[in-house]
């Protein structure tokens, strides 16, 4: 049986995620310029320390939030598209959320590779996979854009909080496929 909203934890996660993500991204240029020059000297500058932690650490912060996120998506199964999309069209939703947690995987496990470690190949994976994530991201902004302005049903906006979530749904006894 699956839920036809998410609980107000799932929104929440979602959008530090979505937060934290696009730092990663706009940080990005510093983040190189960083480890460029920490290629070139043994001593790092104090700014160069803080960019370089703050880009690991908030890539762990996603890692830790992905897995919480994932693990509330198995206890509180939520049917694609409010559930009322076609089953291919679900199909497709489903496996491009798959894709955007995998490759959210995939970018943190080659950013720890490619900081704490010698293998060239996690920095050239990490570089492929900002382009898969980017992808995936500007895909789903546009099919949440799709819902809202296209299907006009509720699905972005219960993503941004402005419905009821599914603890008041469950409390007041309804529940869907
Ligand atoms: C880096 C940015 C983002 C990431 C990594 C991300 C990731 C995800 C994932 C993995 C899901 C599936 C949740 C699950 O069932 O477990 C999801 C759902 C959703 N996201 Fe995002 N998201 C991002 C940004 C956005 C933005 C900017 C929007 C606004 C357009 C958005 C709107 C939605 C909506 C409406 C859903 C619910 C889809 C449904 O139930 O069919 N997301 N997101
Ligand atoms: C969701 C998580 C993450 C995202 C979206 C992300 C994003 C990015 C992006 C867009 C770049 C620029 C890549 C390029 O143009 O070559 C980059 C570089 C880098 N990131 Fe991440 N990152 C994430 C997690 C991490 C983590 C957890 C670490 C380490 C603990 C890390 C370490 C690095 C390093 C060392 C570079 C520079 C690679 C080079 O020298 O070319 N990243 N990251």
């Amino acid at each position: 049986m699956k839920n036809l909203q998410y609980t107000k934890a799932q929104c929440r996660i979602h959008w530090w995620v979505a937060a934290l993500v696009a730092g990663q991204y706009l940080g990005q240029n510093f983040m190189l310029a960083a480890m460029d020059r920490l290629d070139k000297t043994l001593t790092p500058s104090f700014t160069d320390f803080l960019i370089t932690s703050a880009h690991s650490m908030a890539g762990l912060a996603v890692l830790a939030l992905m897995l919480w996120r994932y693990r509330l998506r198995r206890s509180n199964p939520v049917a694609v598209g409010g559930g009322r999309m076609s089953p291919r069209l679900a199909g497709l939703a489903r496996a491009w959320h798959l894709a955007m947690y995998g490759s959210l995987v995939l970018m943190t496990v080659t950013g720890v590779l490619s900081y704490y470690t010698d293998i060239a190949a996690a920095t050239r994976w990490h570089e492929l996979g900002k382009w898969l994530l980017g992808i995936l991201v500007i895909g789903h902004i546009v099919a949440g854009l799709t819902h809202w302005l296209v299907f006009r049903d509720q699905v972005l906006q219960q993503m941004l909080g402005y419905c009821r979530d599914a603890d008041t749904i469950r409390s007041s006894g309804q529940s869907g496929d």
